[in-house]
């Protein structure tokens, strides 16, 4: 049964996935790189120079298994892009997921047909009706929650999440995008377990209990 997964979302202490404001400058608002600078030092992310710890041993499984991604407006871009009708994503003209890619938008575009095997589609649909849209498109393999927080949120809110990877970075953020809000509870539909890394960050999954 293919499943819903989250991989390598990086969270504050105080669960924030972005801070802010967010804009074309700063895409993390005031959080910058900070909570990415785990991932830029692992070989994932730099196959020359990067390291392959533990942080690289969870990395990696970022890109196994997928057939299609599902990602919020607010990743897709900074705010504002829907009135850029030549903005194509931060990624370039190759971008980095080689699916299609379905952006969550109450201001849908037409698909855009990238290199390397992504096109971004642009849905104004539920959490429920997006996915079935992803899962048709991924066949046998799973779909990718990408993020950011706000889109995240909705899914595991309507209990479409099976599994979440999640980084926590040892920074205090204080405003910008939280994971958690409205979540009260959530733990007790997931088994959750932990390794600290030696990095300093610690990850923790979250894999959804049996509903039988
Ligand atoms: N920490 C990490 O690892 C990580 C990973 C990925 C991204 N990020 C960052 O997270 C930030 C974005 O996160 P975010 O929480 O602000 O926003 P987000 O989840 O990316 O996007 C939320 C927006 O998506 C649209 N949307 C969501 N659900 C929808 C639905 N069902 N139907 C139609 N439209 C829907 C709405 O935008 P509209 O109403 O404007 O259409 C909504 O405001 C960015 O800074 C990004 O760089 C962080």
């Amino acid at each position: 049964m293919p499943l819903v997964r989250v991989h390598n979302f990086s969270i504050s202490l105080d669960g924030f996935g972005a801070g802010a404001p967010q804009s074309l400058e700063s895409p993390f608002g005031h959080a910058g790189e900070r909570l990415h600078e785990w991932m830029f030092a692992t070989r994932f992310w730099d196959p020359e120079a990067g390291h392959q710890g533990v942080d690289d041993a969870f990395a990696v499984r970022h890109g196994d298994g997928f057939g299609a991604e599902i990602m919020g407006a607010n990743k897709f871009g900074p705010p504002g892009w829907q009135d850029d009708p030549d903005w194509r994503g931060w990624w370039g003209e190759d971008p980095p997921f080689h699916t299609p890619t379905y952006v969550l938008t109450h201001r849908p575009r037409p698909p855009l047909e990238m290199q390397g095997g992504t096109t971004f589609h642009f849905l104004d649909a539920s959490p429920e009706e997006a996915l079935g849209v992803a899962q048709e498109a991924a066949g046998d393999l799973d779909v990718r929650l990408g993020g950011g927080a706000s889109s995240i949120r909705s899914f595991v809110s309507a209990g479409l999440v099976d599994h979440l990877h999640l980084v926590v970075v040892p920074i205090v953020l204080g405003r910008g995008t939280r994971i958690w809000d409205g979540l009260d509870g959530v733990e007790s539909a997931y088994d959750i377990e932990s390794v600290a890394s030696p990095s300093g960050v610690v990850h923790l999954t979250l894999t959804r209990r049996s509903r039988t």
